[in-house]
């Protein structure tokens, strides 16, 4: 995994923070409501991490709020945790228009926050949730499908689990929800090795 130690560019997480609340380094600066910088533990050995806001993150300002952000909410809590055990980030931190995709320069200037945090938090499990996280993490070109459920090495012993984004398992149903909580299982399980 490439970028380490991008927490050694901001004095405190508080810092860190402040400055991404600011941020003008893309063009979703200009049409964003407010930053959605992430929420939950700062110590957490779990954290989560989507692809960007939506509508309703880039009016609270919290991340997973919606409905996809409900789905994120039960599938944490079926696996006995809460949303304030755990901390959840995005890939971007601004919401990119009508909800596309983001951009990769948009990725790109997002990413030392991202780092930054993981760098702060020092998650021992860290869930990619769909394909712009797991891609960005685990620097790889193969989709979620395949990677999914599974424990991947990251940096410092800590793994990544990618995950099917809640908001795929919205849209196709049934099969779908099964898969994301058997990945949740296996969630439980790499948590249950590491403390
Ligand atoms: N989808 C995401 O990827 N992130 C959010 O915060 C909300 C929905």
């Amino acid at each position: 995994m490439p970028s380490d130690h991008h927490e050694r560019d901001f004095p405190s997480f508080a810092a860190l923070r402040a400055e991404a609340l600011a941020c003008t380094r893309c063009p979703l600066a200009a049409c964003r409501t407010q930053v959605v910088f992430g929420a939950g533990d700062e110590h957490a050995d779990l954290m989560f991490v989507g692809e960007g806001p939506g509508a309703d993150e880039d009016r609270t300002g919290e991340p997973f709020v919606g409905r996809a952000g409900k789905l994120l909410t039960s599938l944490i809590e079926d696996i006995g945790l809460t949303r304030s055990d755990v901390y959840i980030a995005n890939v971007v931190k601004c919401r990119p228009p009508g909800n596309r995709d983001p951009h990769p320069i948009e990725i790109d200037s997002c990413r030392p926050y991202l780092e930054a945090q993981i760098g702060f938090i020092q998650p021992k499990v860290l869930v990619t949730l769909g394909n712009f996280a797991t891609k960005l993490l685990l620097d790889t070109k193969v989709g979620i499908t395949k990677l999914r459920g599974q424990s991947h090495p990251f940096r410092d012993g800590a793994v990544v689990i990618p995950v099917l984004h809640p908001s795929a398992v919205l849209r196709n149903g049934g099969a779908a929800l099964a898969q994301a909580r058997a990945d949740f299982v296996a969630i439980r399980r790499a948590l249950a090795n590491v403390s």
